[in-house]
């Protein structure tokens, strides 16, 4: 466990996109992309970051926007519950946690728009708490890495693999975990064209050394 951590983790060092909420990891900006990436690809969601962020620097200012304002800036993203979401997300925060977004996961997940996953990679990637962030990429990544042979959404498969990832979230070092089995599902462990070779697990990845790749995750019984 000790290497596929170290390796994960120095791949990551290396490999991670220079993405704007990166630069600083301000807790604002790391929950606005959260929420902006639920639904939308990194490359259209990073323009629209900008914008949003140029007119709305923090979460007062977002809190005192009209929604009209909010929606038009999100125009062209789609979902726009989103967007609504988002600015009662801010008006709460402003009114009941003094406008700074909390720590626990619990407490986030009170928010609007916010559900498990979203609220593990907030308290995670902006105040480094050790909690997991299992998205679809993760557990596409963990479906391969574990050979899982039950589609990830069946409750046996979601509890294995919310176990697995819990065990192995490294000590103080979540931010980066996180993000790293995230950015790997991203850019190597691709949905249909896996680039194996370029791996730092296909060393420790079972459905690698099975030859089943392609046959993992399982899919859903239609
Ligand atoms: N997708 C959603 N959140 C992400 C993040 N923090 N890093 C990479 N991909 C993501």
């Amino acid at each position: 466990m000790a290497s596929l951590r170290e390796a994960l983790l120095c791949w990551f060092a290396e490999n991670a996109r220079p993405l704007p909420w990166r630069e600083s990891y301000d807790p604002y900006q790391v929950w606005l992309s959260e929420i902006m990436l639920q639904q939308t690809q990194m490359e259209r969601a990073v323009g629209y970051f900008q914008r949003f962020v140029a007119r709305f620097p923090d979460m007062a200012s977002l809190a005192a926007a009209s929604e009209e304002e909010v929606l038009k800036l999100w125009e062209g993203l789609g979902y726009y519950s989103r967007a609504k979401n988002l600015l009662a997300c801010a008006r709460r925060v402003v009114a009941a946690h003094g406008g700074a977004l909390p720590h626990d996961p619990k407490t986030l997940q009170a928010l609007p728009g916010i559900g498990p996953y979203t609220a593990g990679a907030v308290a995670s990637i902006a105040f480094a708490r050790d909690v997991t962030a299992v998205d679809a990429n993760v557990e596409r990544v963990f479906a391969r890495l574990f050979d899982l042979d039950m589609p990830v959404r069946e409750a046996r498969t979601r509890a294995f693999i919310l176990e697995t990832a819990a065990a192995l979230v490294p000590r103080g070092k979540a931010r980066e975990w996180n993000q790293a089995l995230m950015e790997l599902g991203a850019l190597v462990c691709l949905p249909k064209r896996p680039r194996c070779s370029e791996c730092p697990l296909s060393g420790q990845c079972e459905a690698y050394r099975l030859d089943l790749v392609f046959e993992r995750p399982v899919p859903a019984k239609a």
